[in-house]
């Protein structure tokens, strides 16, 4: 069992979930935030912080296989991050835009 970041995260990345996740297993890249699978203690306070309503449980319909193969694929690559940066200063113009994996997903990594 684990929570999953999903599409919405893209570009928005507000960074509300790091501050309150007691395991620290959120993971930063460039355009996203993700989660580790197996550090996750499924205890769900991340899922009303977040803005964008981007984190879901994996039994909700939204966390796809696909979603739960590249959290836990780019948690094995990107550094962990601990506080809360400043989000893009164009967050809220992201939010709800479509396809946001197909257009605007990077694989590297952020910065911590
Ligand atoms: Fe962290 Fe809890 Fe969210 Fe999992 S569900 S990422 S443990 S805050
Ligand atoms: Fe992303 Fe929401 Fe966290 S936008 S960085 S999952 S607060």
């Amino acid at each position: 069992m684990t929570h999953v970041v999903t599409d919405n995260c893209i570009k928005c990345k507000y960074m509300d979930c790091v501050e309150v996740c007691p395991v620290d297993c959120f993971y930063v890249g460039e355009s996203m935030l993700v989660i580790h699978p197996d550090e996750c203690i499924d205890c769900g306070v991340c899922v009303p912080e977040c803005p964008a309503e981007a984190i879901f449980p994996d039994t909700d319909d939204a966390a796809t296989p696909f979603w739960l193969e590249l959290n836990k694929t780019y948690a094995e690559r990107w550094p962990n991050i601990l506080q809360k940066r400043e989000p893009p200063a164009d967050a809220k113009e992201w939010d709800g835009a479509p396809d946001k994996f197909a257009r605007h997903f990077s694989d590297k990594p952020g910065s911590e």
